[in-house]
């Protein structure tokens, strides 16, 4: 008899010490590349200004090229929930709601990060939607802990955003990261059945809510990446590679202020 393989790889310390480089320079890049947005900018230049980062930090991009992916940064504006494609033609404006989301290589190993940002003045609804996707994530992080199973971390996402009526996109997923930008588990943002494989350390996840301002339906355009919402209400996406360890998970794509501002909330 055959037993089902456990591919999910547990990393060993000089791995995760890449992990970590490359962790903190995706945080730098996206604390960057949030700065830089202004009304106006095309999602091309957006791009361009992000790939250019990545490389001044010795990283390589992680999607460019990646199944055909033609960019480097994924730029989603308002109802596009992720994979928008950048373009000279399209303009971000105030009142928009802007994903970016990034992926950097270090010496072979990624991290991969996402952040939906506010184009100047936003709407309450929208800067709510923002916040609480984020902290969809950090409910997650509560069960994120050796010893816990991966769907503790699914069902924490899902629950938190639909108390708010939320939709909680469930045709995309959170995934195990490494040598491969997508390797196992597959992680849902959504309660499961099954509780799924206990975490152990050393074990490394991109973690990434993708929620709804209306209903959880999504569409792909006919470029084939770009996803939408159905209803065309707005989608937020927050997204970070963590390692897993026998307490707190250790969040590699947040920048030191991120972090401190983490601990003030605990
Ligand atoms: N964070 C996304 C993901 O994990 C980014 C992939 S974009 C792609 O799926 F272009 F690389 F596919
Ligand atoms: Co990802």
């Amino acid at each position: 008899m055959r037993t089902k393989k456990n591919s999910v790889t547990i990393k060993s310390e000089s791995e995760l010490a890449r992990m970590r480089k490359a962790g903190k320079i995706l945080a730098k890049v996206h604390e960057q590349l949030g700065k830089e947005l202004r009304p106006g900018m095309s999602t091309y230049e957006i791009d361009r200004i992000g790939e250019e980062m990545i490389r001044s930090f010795g990283c390589t991009p992680s999607f460019k090229n990646y199944n055909g992916y033609p960019a480097s940064v994924c730029v989603s504006i308002d109802e596009e929930v992720v994979h928008g494609i950048p373009s000279k033609e399209k303009f971000i404006r105030e009142g928009d709601i802007v994903s970016l989301d990034i992926g950097v290589v270090y010496k072979g190993y990624h991290s991969d990060a996402a952040r939906t940002h506010a184009v100047g003045e936003i709407s309450k609804e929208a800067s709510l939607l923002i916040e609480r996707t984020r902290q969809c994530f950090f409910e997650g992080m509560r069960y994120a802990k050796a010893g816990h199973c991966l769907h503790e971390i699914s069902g924490a996402i899902g629950a938190y955003a639909e108390r708010f009526g939320y939709g909680v996109v469930r045709d995309l997923c959170g995934h195990g990261i490494g040598r491969k930008l997508h390797e196992e588990p597959e992680i849902p943002n959504y309660k499961k059945l099954l509780p799924g494989i206990r975490l152990r350390p050393g074990m490394t996840l991109a973690v990434e809510p993708m929620i709804n301002a209306g209903k959880a339906a999504v569409c792909w355009l006919d470029d084939e990446w770009t996803v939408v919402t159905k209803d065309m209400s707005l989608s937020a996406h927050y997204e970070n590679t963590i390692v897993i360890t026998e307490g707190m998970p250790e969040i590699l794509t947040l920048t030191d202020s991120e972090m401190a501002k983490n601990r003030q909330h605990d």
